[in-house]
């Protein structure tokens, strides 16, 4: 069966948050004797294409709207990664150095178009199209009603929503730059009279998955405007919780970290991480770390941190170290911690792969208080490398983590996004490290969880086979 990733994102290529992760993970697990999985993603000017050789392997025009604009396929010449990488390059659209900012809507349409053309001229169609959010939420839609698509009718579709906060609304103002289809079903595109290439998906596509069981629930009541759609087409929808990379993120190979460790030499291990950490960003390493690595956003609950993290560090016993970008008032609102709570306090502001992984070895609690998290990978990170998850329970983290009053419990968990629960829980993250036997006992039990995709792959391959 070969399958074929749409999406904007894939790890390391270009990477923004998780859907990164998931699609240049996910297909190394399809690769096998009974599958296997390709990816097609849009080719941006970032470090990776700087830094790698591509080849042409297909050249054409693609038509939005009015106009034209050629556009390549490209793959890369050596054989880096575990599985094949298509490139759509559309020199004056999709080629900038950003992957998302305000010209989406375009970019991402010239993305979908020249990889549905692309893959006309195949001579055998994929067994299956995965597509990945709204940025390709429109392929579905594309597949079921564009005159020009109609070979590919048959061919099964899935879309898994990773995220059901940004759905890719433009206006209809926009429609033509779809591609020519029977206008008496325009309303396929449309939801509260916009076009919206989420909900487009959610219509069109043979199945929808998202990446956790709860995440699935939770849509139904809270999704961003979806809900009674989501609610309506429940039964072509599942949950399936993402997995890790086991490769890419493992203590003891990992080559960005100071010291490999594993369960054997968790101590000394993240000792010497810690040792690093502290040392670069001036705190005590003989104080219990809580650290937050993500992007500062509504979602993730990074707005409650500087009320909660003034009122958690009046303890002079915790420190705090937070790597993340995003809204400007967070930021600002953050800054001056770093200088009202010295040696106790630090930030990174800005996004480094390497600093999160020195992170994730070497802090001892990660925070993780989200409003919305469809599944999270963080808080997997950090369970491999022994860091102890402190979250809300809401969507993944509800199915990952389980709180240490549970029997075999490993985390902390708390009810509510806000300022009492996470400054709680920090207090509660404080007290298990003064148990210090009780401490490095969960640290050892959680580094054996294993959640690798393995079984999660299996599931997605066994959906694929129930419609295709
Ligand atoms: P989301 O996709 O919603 O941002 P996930 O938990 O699924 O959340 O994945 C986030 C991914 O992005 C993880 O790999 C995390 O380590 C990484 N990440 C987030 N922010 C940063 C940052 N500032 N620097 C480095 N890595 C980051
Ligand atoms: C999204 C979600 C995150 C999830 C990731 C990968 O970015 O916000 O919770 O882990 O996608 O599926």
């Amino acid at each position: 069966m070969n399958i074929i990733h749409i999406s904007a994102e894939c790890y390391p290529i270009a990477k923004v948050g998780g859907l990164a992760d998931v699609v240049g993970a996910l297909p190394k697990y399809q690769n096998n004797a009974e599958t296997s999985s390709q990816v097609i993603m849009p080719f941006y000017d970032v470090k990776f294409t700087k830094e790698n050789t591509f080849t042409p392997i297909f050249e054409s025009e693609l038509t939005l709207g009015e106009q034209t604009h050629k556009f390549n396929i490209l793959k890369l010449e050596k054989d880096i990664l575990d599985f094949d990488v298509f490139f759509v390059d559309v020199p004056d659209l999709v080629f900038k150095d950003y992957v998302y900012s305000f010209d989406d809507t375009d970019r991402f349409l010239a993305f979908q178009i020249a990889a549905l053309d692309w893959m006309l001229t195949w001579e055998k169609y994929p067994d299956i199209i995965h597509c990945h959010d709204h940025h390709t939420g429109l392929v579905p839609f594309m597949l079921q009603e564009s005159f020009k698509y109609e070979p590919f009718r048959k061919i099964p579709n899935i879309l898994t929503i990773h995220n059901a906060q940004y759905q890719g609304w433009f206006s209809h103002d926009n429609v033509n730059l779809i591609p020519a289809f029977n206008f008496d079903n325009v309303g396929l595109l449309d939801w509260g009279g916009q076009i919206n290439p989420l909900a487009a998906a959610i219509k069109c596509a043979w199945r929808v998955t998202t990446v956790s069981p709860s995440y699935m629930e939770e849509l139904k009541t809270n999704a961003n405007g979806l809900e009674s759609l989501l609610s309506g087409e429940s039964t072509k929808c599942i949950g399936i919780l993402n997995g890790i990379d086991w490769k890419v993120w493992d203590p003891e190979t990992d080559n960005y970290i100071v010291k490999n460790f594993n369960q054997k030499t968790i101590v000394s291990g993240k000792k010497a991480n810690k040792k690093a950490l502290c040392d670069a960003f001036n705190l005590d390493i003989s104080k219990p770390l809580f650290a937050f690595i993500g992007r500062l956003v509504g979602e993730k609950g990074s707005d409650l941190f500087p009320e909660a993290f003034r009122i958690a560090l009046q303890n002079p016993n915790i420190s705090i170290l937070l790597l993340g970008s995003g809204h400007t008032e967070t930021e600002e609102q953050l800054e001056p911690l770093t200088e009202d709570f010295k040696g106790q306090y630090n930030a990174f502001i800005g996004y480094d792969e390497k600093l999160s992984h020195n992170i994730y070895a070497g802090a001892d609690f990660l925070l993780m208080p989200s409003r919305v998290e469809p599944c999270g990978l963080n808080q997997m990170y950090a369970l491999r490398y022994g860091t102890i998850p402190i979250v809300r329970s809401i969507g993944g983290l509800k199915d990952t983590v389980r709180d240490i009053s549970e029997d075999d419990g490993f985390g902390i968990c708390h009810e509510h996004a806000n300022v009492n629960d996470i400054t709680n829980a920090i207090a509660r993250g404080a007290e298990l490290y003064e148990n210090q036997t009780k401490f490095k006992a969960i640290r050892k039990q959680i580094m054996k969880i294993d959640n690798s995709w393995g079984a999660s792959a299996k599931q997605y391959i066994n959906l694929y086979k129930s419609i295709n």
